[in-house]
């Protein structure tokens, strides 16, 4: 492949090449001198069409380490402010002889459209999507994997690991681009994937299927020989759980009808210690961030080194993406 759009597609061999690759990034980022020369001469645009502060600069960080060129561009202060389109602005980055798009858009669907674009005008530039829409957000969907993998076997990452653990997905499933890509990846690993979230907060099949199984422990299977249970009850996820993922409320997402009191929100499907009880007792926590602090996750948790897995998912950002920059910009992956 010489595009990362989607995990839907991902292989075990090719989750394993990517959890391989960046535990040696790893390696390399923990020398002194952090770089090496492997993209020298290739140029890595980050195009991104909304906000973004981990993504982008882990992005940025992850090309320079690994000696590529790069060109950073925010919609607001670009040409599309005079009208220029989103294909327009692609193609004048191809002119300028980018190799790999590092593509962000409130729209699903936008990284791929440029990924056409490319093939269809026989060029061979890579297009990684770094989150569009409600659809996906893959590098983050494998730092995610990556960081827990590493968590339980630090000297040999691999999808095997997570096989037979229990991992709770909890919030805004609806809006959750991230919950999308970590769907995918988590359940090709053999673990069991506990979505919890309010119905309004799932997405309309998901939700049907909880209201018409009554709120009871249920098993989805949307994807043959994967594990996917679906909770409107947050108790059931978090019992005996490994892992815990919880979502940020995407409040700008929202219309005034979906957005929940953030009082009761948290009440309900907050994630606090004392609600860490019900989980295996070495349980940890990741959020992909940003974080509303207070809503999603208790302040007290996210800050505990002892659960809380959030500074490590951006750690292990960079590592990941130097890592899909390098299969891509080697065609390997
Ligand atoms: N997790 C994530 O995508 O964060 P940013 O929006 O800051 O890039």
């Amino acid at each position: 492949r010489h595009h990362v759009l989607s995990l839907a597609d991902f292989t075990a061999a090719e989750y394993n090449t990517v959890l391989q690759t960046a535990a040696s990034f790893e390696e390399v980022l923990s020398r002194r001198t952090k770089k090496v020369p492997t993209l020298q001469g290739q140029v890595v645009a980050n195009l991104f069409f909304e906000a973004s502060t981990r993504t982008r600069s882990s992005f940025e960080l992850a090309a320079k380490r690994l000696s590529a060129d790069t060109l950073n561009f925010a919609a607001s202060t670009s040409s599309m402010t005079k009208g220029e389109t989103i294909l327009d602005t692609a193609k004048t980055y191809l002119a300028m002889g980018t190799d790999i798009m590092v593509i962000r858009h409130r729209e699903a669907g936008v990284p791929d459209a440029i990924a056409q674009e490319m093939d269809r005008l026989g060029v061979r530039v890579s297009v990684l999507n770094a989150g569009d829409g409600q659809h996906e957000h893959p590098s983050q969907g494998l730092l995610d994997l990556f960081t827990i993998c590493t968590l339980i076997d630090p000297s040999n990452p691999q999808l095997e690991l997570l096989k037979g653990k229990k991992i709770a997905i909890v919030g805004d499933i609806l809006h959750s681009r991230v919950a999308r890509s970590n769907i995918w990846s988590l359940t090709a690993s053999g673990a069991q994937v506990h979505l919890a979230a309010p119905p309004t907060l799932l997405p309309k099949l998901f939700a049907e299927y909880v209201l018409e199984e009554a709120g009871d422990l249920s098993s989805i299977s949307l994807i043959s020989n994967r594990q996917l249970f679906i909770h409107w009850q947050l108790e059931p996820a978090l019992q005996d759980a490994d892992f815990v993922m919880t979502l940020r409320l995407q409040k700008e997402r929202m219309t005034a009808h979906l957005l929940p009191s953030l009082r009761e929100y948290h009440q309900l499907f907050g994630i606090t210690r004392p609600k860490l009880q019900l989980c295996r007792p070495n349980v940890k926590v990741l959020h992909p961030g940003p974080v509303n602090r207070g809503v999603e996750i208790s302040s007290e948790l996210m800050d505990d080194p002892e659960f809380s897995l959030i500074q490590s998912q951006v750690t292990s950002g960079v590592a990941v993406r130097m890592a899909l920059l390098y299969l891509l910009g080697s065609s390997k992956v």
